[in-house]
């Protein structure tokens, strides 16, 4: 059932609601994958306040995720009570995407791993549940009923077809907004965290994924976070974009370092508005701020980003992420 629309939203009722049905309805130990946003907190906090120590949330260390991330979901489900592993499997997740460059191949592979390494946690604490942070725009982007494939999104395609656990979903009739809601009535301090996809970083290095081609996006996305939050504080900008980001391309271009030419890669920055994800349209982001952002990246990654660019595209035709 598809919810109510996000006026008449009643986010605690929501949550009542979600923890009475988890009891009556999962019977046994759950998992939860968690990362740190606000999609998959709001899930294990809405699945712990049902379950209890019936919990464990897992969070993988893909080697995709943001600066700091993994310090930051320690701490924040720790506060929340909730039996936590973190488990780091970078070089595994390397090794499997060795040479994979197109999209679709990556997510797949991403989702598969992800749910492996979940189903050897679920089976040392005897889980059956597999609870997942899915909100509405990914399983509808990923052909949900009769639509197109857009993107198989890691939540959603990645699943192998002889998954043993059941899946349990709270936030799939939700959109973003109401999941925040949801977030904000829960106390959860991410509750106003701009979205991060389910892949990581993987989906922003297009093109060969190596440890330091994702080493280059982890430190230009957090560069682009600070400056454009710092811009916001400072009031450049009013309200904060919906997704602020930055993409390493695949793409050499000629320059010059001091005397020497330079043949380096490429960086995209990117900051949509949107109110769901299903549309978006282009931030305009003050070019001081965006001249700051470049010079910043290209002092960071002398030897590596010679040419910063701004995505000024919208969705459709675009997509919020490059892959
Ligand atoms: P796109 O790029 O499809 O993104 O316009 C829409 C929103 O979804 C996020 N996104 C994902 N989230 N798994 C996720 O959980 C994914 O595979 C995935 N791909 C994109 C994206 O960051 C944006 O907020």
């Amino acid at each position: 059932m598809m919810t109510s629309t996000a006026s008449l939203f009643d986010p605690r009722a929501f949550i009542d609601e979600q923890v009475k049905l988890i009891q009556e309805t999962v019977k046994g130990h759950a998992v939860i994958a968690t990362s740190g946003g606000v999609d998959s907190t709001a899930a294990a906090a809405i699945v712990g306040k049902a379950l209890g120590k019936n919990l464990t949330a897992v969070y993988v260390d893909t080697g995709f995720m943001r600066k700091g991330e993994t310090e930051s979901v320690r701490d924040l489900l720790s506060a929340l009570g909730i039996d936590v592993r973190i488990l780091k499997a970078g070089d595994e997740f390397f090794a499997a995407l060795k040479g994979v460059t197109e999209p679709e191949a990556k997510r797949k592979i991403i989702g598969e791993k992800f749910i492996r390494i979940f189903e050897r946690v679920a089976k040392d604490v005897h889980a059956e549940y597999l609870v997942q942070g899915t909100i509405a725009p990914d399983w509808i982007e990923s052909g949900g009923g009769a639509r197109d494939v857009i993107k198989s999104h890691h939540n959603v395609g990645g699943l192998p077809s002889d998954m043993k656990m059941k899946l349990v979903e709270p936030l799939r009739d939700l959109y973003k907004d109401e999941v925040r809601k949801v977030a904000r009535a829960l106390g959860l301090k991410v509750s106003e965290r701009q979205p991060f996809p389910g892949p990581g970083l993987a989906i922003r290095v297009l093109g060969e994924l190596t440890p330091e081609r994702v080493e280059i996006v982890r430190g230009c996305c957090a560069i682009v976070e600070e400056e454009i939050e710092k811009a916001h504080k400072e009031g450049k900008i009013g309200v904060l974009p919906w997704q602020y980001f930055a993409a390493l391309l695949p793409v050499r271009s000629v320059g010059v370092q001091g005397d020497i030419r330079a043949y380096g890669e490429t960086v995209v920055v990117r900051a949509v508005a949107s109110i769901d994800a299903m549309t978006a349209t282009h931030f305009h982001v003050p070019h001081d701020v965006l001249s700051t952002i470049s010079r910043r990246i290209t002092n960071t990654y002398k030897d590596k980003i010679n040419r910063v660019v701004y995505d000024v595209t919208d969705k459709p035709p675009g997509t919020v992420e490059w892959e």
